[in-house]
C-alpha cells in the first residue's frame, strides 16, 4: 500500500488518500483544542497516545462484536482504517454527570445514573455541534431511521464493554464520545478515535481526572495523565 495525498486535516488528526480505494491513512497530531478551537495547545506526546490507546479499545470491541474501522497500526503515529463517509452525528453516552450535561441540567458533577443516557450533536463546527434528538437527526437526513437504531445499539454495546474494561483498571469511565462511519456497501461502523481526548476517565479511588478535562479546565498534569490512562490500558 503506497500513502497518496493528504484529503482532511482536522483539528486533532489528518487523513492521507492511498492506492487502495478501500483504504486512507490516520495520522494522529499532538494539537489540543477546547470549546470550538477557541482554546488552542499542544499536548507532547498525545498523538502517539491516542492512536495507541484508539487502536487497542477497537481491538477489544472487535472481539466482542463492534464492527469498527481499524485495519492495521502502520506506527506511533499512524494507522491505515477503512474508508468510510462519517455519519455527522457526535454520539455521547454517559454514565456520571460531567461537563456540558452538569451545566445543562444545573447538577453537580459525579451523579451516578441507573441507567447510561445517550444523546446527539449535530457535527457542524460552525453552528458549535448542537445538541438534537433522533427525529431532527432523520429530519436533516444526517441518518435514517435504521441507521439511528443500528447507531444506538453498537453504542450501548461499546459501553458495556469499556466500562467493564475500564473497571479492571480501577477507571471510572464517565462519558465519551463515539462517530460512526458508513463503508461504501452501507455498513455502519464505529470510526475516529476512543482516547483521552474523547472520554472522562475518573481514576475510582481517588476520582482524580486522567483525561483531557485536565486540558480544558487548566488543570496541570496533562502529559502525565495521557501517560497514565496509556499505561493502564495498554498494561
Ligand atoms: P461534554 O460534557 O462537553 O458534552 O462532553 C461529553 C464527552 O464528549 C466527553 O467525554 C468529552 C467528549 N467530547 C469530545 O470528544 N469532543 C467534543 O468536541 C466535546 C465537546 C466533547
Ligand atoms: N473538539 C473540541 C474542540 O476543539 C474539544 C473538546 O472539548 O474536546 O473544539
Amino acid at each position: 500500500m503506497t500513502v497518496l495525498e493528504q484529503i482532511y486535516e482536522g483539528k486533532a488528526k489528518k487523513v492521507f488518500k492511498t492506492d487502495d480505494p478501500e483504504l486512507v491513512l490516520v495520522s494522529y497530531k499532538d494539537d489540543a483544542t477546547a470549546f470550538n478551537g477557541l482554546k488552542k495547545g499542544q499536548i507532547l506526546g498525545k498523538g502517539a497516545i491516542n492512536n495507541r490507546v484508539t487502536n487497542y479499545l477497537m481491538q477489544v470491541l472487535e472481539k466482542e462484536g463492534v464492527p469498527t474501522h481499524f485495519v492495521e497500526e502502520i506506527n506511533d503515529r499512524e494507522t491505515v482504517v477503512k474508508k468510510v463517509s462519517i455519519v455527522p452525528l457526535e454520539v455521547i453516552i454517559r454514565n456520571i454527570s460531567a461537563g456540558s450535561f452538569s451545566k445543562r441540567c444545573g447538577v453537580e458533577e459525579g451523579i451516578v445514573f441507573d441507567e447510561p443516557t445517550i444523546e446527539f450533536s449535530y457535527k457542524n463546527d460552525d453552528l458549535g455541534d448542537p445538541l438534537i434528538n433522533a427525529y431532527h437527526a432523520v429530519a436533516l437526513k444526517l441518518a435514517t431511521w435504521d441507521e439511528i437504531e443500528t447507531i444506538k445499539k453498537l453504542a450501548f454495546r461499546v459501553n458495556d464493554v469499556l466500562k467493564a474494561f475500564f473497571k479492571a483498571v480501577n477507571v471510572d469511565l464517565v462519558d465519551f464520545k463515539l462517530e460512526f462511519g458508513k463503508t461504501a456497501d452501507g455498513t455502519i461502523v464505529l470510526a475516529d478515535e476512543i482516547s483521552p481526548d474523547t472520554c472522562r476517565f475518573w481514576d475510582s479511588t481517588t476520582h482524580e481526572k486522567l483525561d483531557k478535562d485536565r486540558f480544558r479546565r487548566d488543570l496541570g498534569g496533562v502529559e502525565d495523565a495521557y501517560a497514565e490512562m496509556m499505561r493502564r490500558i495498554l498494561g
